[in-house]
């Protein structure tokens, strides 16, 4: 990729942009925001380490949208992250206010780009951008199953011991705490969890990775997570920088998937140059897809309710 726009030089776009950097995982990076300097200030510091690093990647950064002109790809953090105790959910509605202004100068000036959405609520702001872009979903598409995956892989990795190179976890669903963890599709070099943990430990990790977001918030509480979804926005643009056809978990629009329409939700699915260009279905048993429906009846409600 030549040419990356980050919209929010907050926590989760200033780690972005240093990751992404420092991998050299395109050509350029422009931060955006609307805060005089801030998207200046940031990008300056993270040019500033360059040489430490050894990374030739240009970062520059501007509070004018024009700057995000010939972006391939157009990542948005902006927008308020929850406090303690707060839903994801519960941004919904200020949040919708900024992405749709953002969403307008993405169309105005990056017409051509693909939108990686991570501002919360990722599930129905992702579906919000579809509707307003009208872009082929291949263009859309919203960063948390990575995350939610990587936080089950490190939970995993701590209770056996067991190097995270070799575990392979799968969460479906909302990014919420109706997410769908799935130890069935979850293994350490092959074999499934089961022949290492107990049902019980589990189901503690199940509902540990559920709750991810929300433990490192209640342990911070002015700040929510934003090395961790860092470094999953970072493995989904080098799997469509480098063409390399990884199977990540992401929310997709679906359509007729999981006997779902009209949503945006976590599924299994491939992404490469040309955006996430297939959705992997699989069979789930009949509890999972218990799980899966009333993660998508909580999306749905909130999709239900935007004006
Ligand atoms: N999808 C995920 O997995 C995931 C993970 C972590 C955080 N998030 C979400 O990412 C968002 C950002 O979190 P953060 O911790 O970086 O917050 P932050 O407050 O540190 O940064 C948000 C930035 O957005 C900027 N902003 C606001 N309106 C803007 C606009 N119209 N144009 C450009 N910039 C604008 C603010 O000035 C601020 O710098 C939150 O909604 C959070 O919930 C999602």
């Amino acid at each position: 990729m030549r040419k990356i726009t980050i919209v929010g030089a907050g926590r989760v776009g200033e780690s972005t942009a240093q990751i992404v950097a420092k991998e050299e995982l395109c050509r350029e990076v422009v931060l955006l925001d609307i805060e005089p300097g801030v998207p200046q200030g940031v990008a300056l510091d993270i040019q500033q380490s360059a040489s430490l690093l050894r990374f030739d990647t240009r970062v520059t950064g501007d509070t004018h949208p024009a700057a995000m002109r010939h972006s391939d790809l157009v990542i948005i953090t902006a927008g308020l992250p929850r406090k303690p105790g707060m839903s994801r959910s519960d941004v919904l509605e200020v949040n919708l206010g900024i992405i749709d202004g953002i969403v307008d100068k993405v169309l105005e000036y990056a017409p051509e780009a693909m939108i990686m959405m991570v501002t919360n609520p990722v599930d129905v702001l992702t579906w919000r951008v579809y509707r307003k872009t009208g872009w082929p979903r291949r263009r859309v598409f919203g960063q948390s199953g990575a995350l939610d995956t990587a936080r089950m892989t490190a939970f995993i990795a701590l209770e056996t011991g067991y190097s995270v190179k070799d575990i392979s976890a799968l969460v479906l669903g909302g990014h919420g705490d109706a997410m769908v963890p799935l130890p069935r599709f979850t293994s350490i070099s092959g074999i499934n969890i089961e022949h290492f943990l107990s049902k019980s430990r589990i189901e503690e990790i199940t509902r540990r990775t559920r709750q991810g977001g929300g433990e490192i918030l209640a342990l911070k509480q002015h700040s929510s997570a934003y090395d961790s979804p860092a470094a999953a926005i970072a493995a989904m643009v080098d799997a469509i920088g480098h063409n390399r056809r990884r199977i990540l978990p992401c929310v997709a629009i679906l359509d007729g998937e999981y006997g779902q329409r009209n949503i945006a939700m976590g599924v299994p699915a491939v992404l490469d140059e040309n955006g996430l260009t297939e959705i992997i279905e699989l069979k789930l048993n009949e509890d999972e897809q218990v799980l899966f429906e009333k993660s998508a009846d909580m999306v749905r409600s909130d999709i239900n309710n935007l004006p």
